[in-house]
C-alpha cells in the first residue's frame, strides 16, 4: 500500500460540515463554498474522515474496514466510541496476559493464525503506514525445523564468544559486544542448546505448535514499533482466546544477525523481522497475575528558554 493516497467525495452526499477537517493529520481537506475539496495531496490514508463523515460521503481506496473481518471472531462489526468499553475489563485482561513456556501438543487452527495476523493490523502505525507482514510457521514440525536454524546460530555465536581472542577483538574494537554476551548468555544458551540435543528439550520456543513473525517491509517510518504494537495486539487477543503465547527474542536477535535464516522461510531480504510470537495452547493455568515494579512515573514542566 503506497503511504500517500487519496479521498474519494461523493459531492451529492457531502453536507459540508467540516467533521472531516477536525480529525485530519495532514490537512489534506478543506472547505470551500460548503463542499469539501482536496487540499493537497498530504493524504496518508488514515481513514479518519470516512469514519467521522456522518454523510458516509468520504471512501479511501486503499483501505477498507472489510480487511478487518475476522473467520473466528464475531464483531458485529459493532465499533465502541470512546469511553463505552468497560475499562475494568480491559484492565483484567492487560494483567491476565502472561508468556506462556508450557505448551499442549494441540494445534492452533490455521484460521485463528491468520484472525490473529488481522488483529495485529488494526494497532496503530508510524504515518499509517501499514507496511507489516505476518509470517507463520504452522505447526510443530515446522517450528522445530525453524529452531533448528536458529539454534546452528547460536552454536556458531556460542563457539566464538568461547574464544578469548575474538572477545579481546570485540572488547578493542566492537564496544565488547561478544564480552557482553559471553558474560550474559553464554551458559544457558550453552545449556539450552544441550538439553535440546540430549533430551530434545525445547528452550528455545518451549514446545509451542507455532508462531507468527512480526516484520516490516520497507518504507515504515518507525518499523519496529509498529510491530511491537502489532505483537501487543496479537499476544492480548491470544489470551483472550485461550492461546498462550511467548514472545522469542533470541529468535528476533539471530535472524537480525544472520539473514539466511529469513531466506530459509521465504521471506524476503527487504523486510526486517522484529518480533517473534510462540503460539500455542497452555499447558499451565496461572492463578494469579505476576507482579511488577512501581511504575517510575515523574511530572514535566519544561525550563522555558
Ligand atoms: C522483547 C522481548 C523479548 C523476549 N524474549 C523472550 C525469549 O527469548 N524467551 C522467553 O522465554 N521469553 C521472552 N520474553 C518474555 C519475557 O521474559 C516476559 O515478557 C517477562 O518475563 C514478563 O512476563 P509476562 O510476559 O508473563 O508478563 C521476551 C519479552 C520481550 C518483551
Amino acid at each position: 500500500m503506497e503511504n500517500l493516497t487519496r479521498p474519494r467525495l461523493d459531492a451529492d452526499r457531502c453536507t459540508g460540515c467540516g467533521l472531516c477537517l477536525d480529525v485530519c493529520p495532514s490537512d489534506a481537506l478543506a472547505l470551500e463554498n460548503g463542499t469539501i475539496t482536496l487540499s493537497r495531496e498530504g493524504c496518508f490514508g488514515c481513514d479518519h474522515c470516512a469514519a467521522v463523515c456522518p454523510a458516509g460521503a468520504i471512501t479511501i481506496d486503499s483501505v477498507s474496514t472489510g480487511n478487518l473481518t475476522l473467520a473466528t471472531v464475531e464483531t458485529g462489526g459493532r465499533w465502541l466510541p470512546f469511553g463505552e468499553f468497560d475499562t475494568a475489563l480491559l484492565v483484567r485482561l492487560l494483567y491476565s496476559r502472561r508468556s506462556c513456556r508450557s505448551f499442549t501438543e494441540e494445534p492452533v487452527e490455521k484460521a485463528v493464525l491468520e484472525d490473529l495476523a488481522r488483529i495485529g493490523t488494526m494497532a496503530p502505525s508510524g504515518t499509517n503506514s501499514q507496511r507489516w507482514s505476518f509470517t507463520i510457521v504452522p505447526s510443530r514440525q515446522a517450528l522445530l525445523d525453524y529452531g533448528q536454524l536458529i539454534g546452528r546460530f547460536y552454536e556458531r555465536l556460542n563457539r566464538l564468544a568461547a574464544n578469548p581472542a575474538a572477545r579481546l577483538f570485540s572488547r578493542l574494537f566492537m564496544r565488547d559486544r561478544l564480552g557482553h554476551y559471553y558474560r550474559r548468555y553464554h551458559a544457558q544458551v550453552e545449556d539450552a542448546l544441550r538439553q535440546f540435543s540430549q533430551a530434545g528439550r525445547d528452550k528455545l520456543f518451549h514446545g509451542a505448535t507455532a508462531a507468527i513473525l512480526v516484520g516490516t517491509e520497507p518504507g515504515a517510518s518507525c518499523p519496529r514499533e509498529d510491530a511491537l504494537l502489532a505483537a501487543q495486539n496479537i499476544t492480548l487477543a491470544a489470551h483472550a482466546m485461550g492461546i498462550g503465547t511467548c514472545l522469542i527474542g533470541f529468535a528476533v536477535e539471530a535472524m537480525r544477525r544472520d539473514r539466511s535464516i529469513q531466506r530459509s522461510l521465504g521471506i524476503p531480504g527487504t523486510e526486517d523481522i522484529h518480533t517473534v510470537i510462540a503460539l500455542g495452547k497452555p499447558a499451565v493455568a496461572y492463578l494469579r497475575p505476576a507482579g511488577r515494579k512501581p511504575a517510575k512515573i515523574r511530572y514535566a514542566f519544561p525550563s522555558k528558554t
